[in-house]
């Protein structure tokens, strides 16, 4: 008797089938799934990667609060055309620090995850204030109310602590100083030795042109401005197995 006839007697026994379909489905699941519980992390590290800066936090909030995403997404796929009109495809770890992601799958207007450092602060103040200005085809809402509202900060800390406990890496002094950081980012005439201290890579400016008053507008644009600049792509390289 060959092997396949005894696969016939499985095959004609329904039963048996499926009780040794299910095994074998199993096996190739448990070798699948089991090995991920062990990793401490499925996500690659990349050089550069930082949590947000309090006052970029409050501005990723804005982004959310106002529905930006409905309209933008965050993610370059890895392919030609998105590449050379985007820049370098969205690595994971780009967004490990985001709850929840920005990822978005809507494009009214054009992807925004490396955003930041292609314009300039004035050119973001004019474009969310009125964005036919500056794009008269735009079909963008005008935003001109962030400029003059004063940018929320009682829960600054609370923020921060809520992100730490969701596996952000803030530490004890990024959250008991995050409204001084917050301040100090918005304000280049303030002493910024706390702030670059805790962050790397921190552009501290006076993003809405106002100096009087830190605004969702100041906000919004430090969110905007630091997106997508985080890692250096000049000396990326990515991991063997990943290639
Ligand atoms: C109704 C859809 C819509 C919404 C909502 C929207 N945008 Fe846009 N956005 C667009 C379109 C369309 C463009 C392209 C034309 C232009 O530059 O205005 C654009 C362009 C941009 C650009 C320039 C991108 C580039 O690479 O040139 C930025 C930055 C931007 N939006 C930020 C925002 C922010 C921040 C919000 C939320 C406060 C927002 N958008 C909400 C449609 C939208």
């Amino acid at each position: 008797m060959g092997l396949l006839d005894k696969h016939g007697a499985i095959e004609r026994n329904a039963s048996f089938l499926l009780v040794g379909s299910l095994l074998v489905v199993s096996i190739g699941g448990i070798v699948e799934i089991a090995p991920l519980f062990y990793l401490e992390n499925t996500i690659e590290k990349v050089e550069g990667m930082r949590p947000y800066t309090p006052l970029e936090l409050a501005g990723r909030d804005i982004y959310i609060r106002e529905g930006c995403y409905l309209c933008h997404s965050q993610m370059i796929r890895p392919f030609r055309d998105e590449v050379e009109r985007f820049g370098h495809y969205s690595l994971a770890a780009e967004s490990m620090y985001d709850h929840p992601f920005q990822w978005g799958s809507k494009r009214t207007g054009p992807d925004l995850a490396r955003v930041g450092d292609r314009y300039s602060n004035e050119w973001h103040v004019r474009h969310l204030t009125d964005p036919r200005s500056v794009v008269p085809e735009s079909v963008m809402p005008t935003y001109a109310f962030m400029k003059n509202t004063p940018l929320e900060t009682d829960l600054i800390s609370s923020a921060l602590k809520a992100n730490a406990m969701v596996g952000v890496p803030y530490d004890e002094s990024m959250i008991e100083n995050a409204l001084s950081d917050l301040h100090a980012q918005a304000n280049p005439d303030l002493d910024s030795s706390g702030i670059e201290g805790r962050y790397i890579n921190v552009r501290i400016e006076d993003y809405d042109g106002n100096p009087e008053m830190v605004s969702e507008m100041d906000a919004m644009i430090a969110y905007l401005q630091m997106l997508g600049t985080l890692v250096d792509f000049s000396t990326y390289e990515p991991e063997a197995n990943y290639r």
